[in-house]
This record gives structure tokens, C-alpha cells and sequence, in this order.
């Protein structure tokens, strides 16, 4: 099935990750896009709240059951943010970039973020949750992200369906699971992931627990890794998950 061949939508839901779960062992439930208009429960990564307030923008969660290891899966993210960079780049005609590892911005400020969610048994991946939050039609950010969030609206002046959204992303998730799957890493989808990467040569601040460091980026290796050089020219690699990433002069 294609991603978003069967669709369940809801005017508001707590969480769209949470409601795919109830869906999770339905035939054909790879690929199943269940979407909100809004979330009374928004979340979005370490543990911090998703705002998805009524008219900002489309709270999306797809259903994937890959036939991979645990440790391929993780790279599933950078896959979907191709998929959510493309549709933005396409609705919007502005030049959307990746902010590693998966947030998608438009001139400097992150406008979706994707949270995806892995449940295995062992070795065996029971299922996978992709949740996207996009802010799209969103006029006014809150005060409390006004520094670093933007909307589709604020940045083009367009205004979109949630349905036209989703339908787009749809599409593009085919191109681009297809292609990792035929490799399982992100050999073939590197060079465009780079091509897209906000933070290419350029310096970042990597914090981890609660030790912050200065490096210049450098790309992402097979795994999904980013490649990192420090002052002395050696070359790190930073794990997603277990780091925060943001450049010296600000959220990118
Ligand atoms: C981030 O922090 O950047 C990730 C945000 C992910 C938000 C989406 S909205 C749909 C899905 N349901 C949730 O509760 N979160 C994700």
C-alpha cells in the first residue's frame, strides 16, 4: 500500500501518534496515514509540547512496518524529512532546507518537525510511528517559539489545504522509502539529504547531556550519522536522539 492510500482523519485528536497505535495491527496498516487538524496533546521530540492549535497547520502520523533491522529503521526520519522537505519546497516555490536531523525550515526558522516512534519485539520492528507536525496556515507564531518557528503562510503568503498537504507528502514518502529500502541506509538519498542540509560547513554547537561543543558540519555518512570536524580537523560522529544541535548565531 501507499503511503496515505487509506486515510483517517480527525477535526482534533489528542495526539495522532497515539491514535495510529489503535490502528497498528489493521491489514494493510503499513503506510496508513491517520491526520488531525489539530492536538489537544501535541508532542514533539525530548519530551517537549508539539502547539497545534486549531487552523495553524496539519498534525500527520503514518503507519510503516519495515522489513529491517531496529538500527536501520532509526535512519526512517531523514527519509521522511526528504519527503516533507520536497512538499514544502513544491506548495511553497521557497528553497526549504533540513536542519539536522529532521527539522524543516524556511529562512532560518523551522516550520515541521517529525517524531517518529519504534516499537520492537528483540531484533523485530513491530511498527514504526512517523508523526509530522507542519505548520501551515499558522498567522501569528506563539511568543514562546516567535524566535525560531514560522509558518507556510508567514514565509509564502499562500494558504493550503491540510488534505493538499498531506497529499503531497504522500506522494513524495513513496519516492524516497522506496529508494532507501532498496538499500537500507542512506547511501543512494546522501548526496540530496546534503544538498538540503542547512547546517553543510557550517558551525555548529553540539550538546550533549550537559556538555556543549563548537564544530564545523560537514554532511551525514550512511547511517544517517552527522559528520562533524573539529578545530584540529578530526572527525566525529554525532548520533541522533542523543544530542541537541543548533548553529552559533542562532536556532540554525
Ligand atoms: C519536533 O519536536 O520537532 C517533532 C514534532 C512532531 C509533531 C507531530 S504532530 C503529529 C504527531 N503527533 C504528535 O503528538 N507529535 C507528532
Amino acid at each position: 500500500m501507499g503511503f496515505g492510500e487509506i486515510t483517517v482523519h480527525y477535526e482534533t485528536a489528542d495526539s495522532t501518534n497515539e491514535e495510529a497505535k489503535k490502528y497498528v495491527n489493521e491489514d494493510n496498516a503499513h503506510g496508513m496515514l491517520i491526520y488531525a487538524d489539530s492536538q489537544r496533546n501535541g508532542r514533539g521530540r525530548r519530551g517537549k509540547r508539539w502547539i497545534s492549535d486549531p487552523g495553524d497547520g496539519i498534525c500527520m502520523s503514518y503507519i510503516i512496518k519495515p522489513d529491517m533491522h531496529p538500527a536501520e529503521a532509526s535512519m526512517l526520519t531523514l527519509v521522511i524529512s526528504l519527503a516533507v522537505r520536497e512538499s514544502v519546497d513544491a506548495l511553497t516555490e521557497i528553497d526549504a532546507m533540513i536542519k539536522w536531523p529532521n527539522d524543516i525550515v524556511i529562512n532560518g526558522k523551522k516550520t515541521a518537525g517529525i517524531l517518529t516512534e519504534m516499537q520492537t519485539d528483540g531484533e523485530k520492528i513491530n511498527y514504526v510511528i512517523a508523526g509530522i507536525g507542519i505548520n501551515v496556515n499558522m498567522e501569528k507564531v506563539p511568543a514562546e517559539v516567535a524566535d525560531t518557528a514560522t509558518s507556510l503562510f508567514i514565509e509564502s503568503g499562500l494558504k493550503f489545504t491540510n488534505k493538499d498537504v498531506s497529499e503531497l507528502i504522500g506522494k513524495y514518502m513513496d519516492i524516497y522509502y522506496d529508494i532507501f529500502c532498496r538499500t537500507k541506509d542512506m547511501s543512494l538519498l546522501k548526496n540530496l539529504y546534503e544538498k538540503n542540509l542547512v547546517n553543510m560547513n557550517r558551525k555548529v554547537y553540539i550538546t550533549e547531556r550537559e556538555n556543549t561543543m563548537e564544530y564545523t558540519a560537514i554532511g551525514i555518512n550512511d547511517r544517517g550519522e552527522l559528520l562533524v570536524k573539529e578545530d584540529d580537523g578530526i572527525i566525529k560522529t554525532i548520533r541522533a536522539g542523543e544530542v541537541s544541535v543548533r548553529g552559533i548565531y542562532g536556532y540554525t
